[in-house]
Formats: C-alpha cells, structure tokens, sequence
C-alpha cells in the first residue's frame, strides 16, 4: 500500500475522477497468491466452497480461485443494499442466491470490501441458517475503523483508510471495476 500514483499508469478514461493507489496492481497480485497459498494450507482436507458477493467480487474471485491448488468449487450471490450510493444502509437485498447445498460444506464467502460490516452480517446470518460445516470470510480489503458489526474475517487482503475506492471490481455507479489498481476517487457520484 502507499505506492505513489506515478508508479503505476493510470488509464486516461478514468484519470480525471481517481486520486492515489491505495493498492497497486503488484500489491494485489502478490497478495491474492499469498491468500491462495493460505487457503490452500488451511482447507487441504476439505476443499471449500468459495461463494462470490457479486458483482465488487468478481477480479478478487477470479484471481483467488486460480491461486488455490484444491479441487474447489465456486458459486454466486449478489446482494444489492438500499442507500445511498457509497454508504449502505445495513438493509440488504437477496438479487440471486446460490444454486448448490451449503449442508456440511466449508463455506467461504469471497468479499470485496468490508466497510460498515452490515452487508457481511446480513449474508453471515443468512447462509449460516443453511447449516454448513463451516462459513468463513475471506475479504480483499478492509476499512480501518469503520465497523459497526463486529466481525471475524480469517483472511483479509489490506486494511486501507476509511476513504471511498474504485478499481480491482470496486465500483462507482458500475464503472471502474475493470482497473487492475485500486484507487481513491474523488470525482462527484
Ligand atoms: P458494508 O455493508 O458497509 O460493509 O459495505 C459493503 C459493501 O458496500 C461492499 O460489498 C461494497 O459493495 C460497498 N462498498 C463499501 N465501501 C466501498 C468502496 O470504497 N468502494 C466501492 N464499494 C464499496
Ligand atoms: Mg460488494
């Protein structure tokens, strides 16, 4: 973290509404395969399920589930909440649930960003009453000093300050999510 922006190149689309790196696209990479490697230590007798929060989740998932050498298997929730464009309001939205049993799987939910927690609450309560062998979290980045739920995440990528971020699948109003950096954005919502 804390790489200046001039080390990384910055697409001219979206120069003129992002700040700094919070993350470099290095940083990301090596992390991820830092994160794949763990998980692959820790889950070797029972490979997990890795379930994706759509759609801020989707480069992270990507890249996660290549760097895990197991036999895994993957699916898709996307949750939508109410609120205001960068600030959730806790009330969380089911748009698609999963497709496959959570009964006796060891259930890791692949997150982008862990802000207030509400959202990571909701979808903890929701697929824990599905009676899985184990649910654990595995998030990208976390917003220091931001949670109002307390939460126990066993993986995180970052811990980044509290600002808003774009980029690596994060988005503003759907767009940014195909930059390879993650960046602070300062252009209006
Ligand atoms: P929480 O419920 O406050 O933890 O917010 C979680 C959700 O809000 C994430 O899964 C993101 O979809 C979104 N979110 C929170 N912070 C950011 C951000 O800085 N950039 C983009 N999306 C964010
Ligand atoms: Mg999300």
């Amino acid at each position: 973290m804390g790489s200046h922006p001039s080390n990384d190149f910055t697409a001219l689309w979206a120069q003129h509404d992002l700040g700094e790196v919070v993350v470099s696209a290095k940083e990301v990479h090596d992390r991820v395969l830092e994160l794949g490697r763990q998980i692959t230590v820790d889950y070797a007798k029972n490979p997990p399920l890795l379930v994706c929060v759509l759609k801020g989740a989707i480069n992270f998932m990507s890249d996660l589930m290549r760097a895990i050498e197991l036999p895994v298997e993957v699916d898709f929730m996307a949750v939508s909440s109410y609120g205001a464009a960068t600030k959730t309001s806790g009330v969380v939205r089911i748009v698609k649930d999963l497709d496959v049993d959570l009964l006796g799987r060891e259930v890791l939910i692949v997150e982008d960003v862990v802000d207030s927690g509400l959202t990571l609450n909701y979808l903890r309560q929701y697929l824990g009453a599905r009676s899985p062998q184990s649910l654990e979290v595995c998030a990208l980045l976390l917003k220091e000093g931001e949670q109002r739920v307390e939460q126990s995440l066993k993986y995180v990528g970052f811990t980044i300050p509290s600002d808003f971020v774009v980029g690596y699948g994060l988005d503003v109003n759907e767009r940014y999510r195909n930059l390879d950096a993650i960046y602070t954005f300062t252009g209006e919502v």
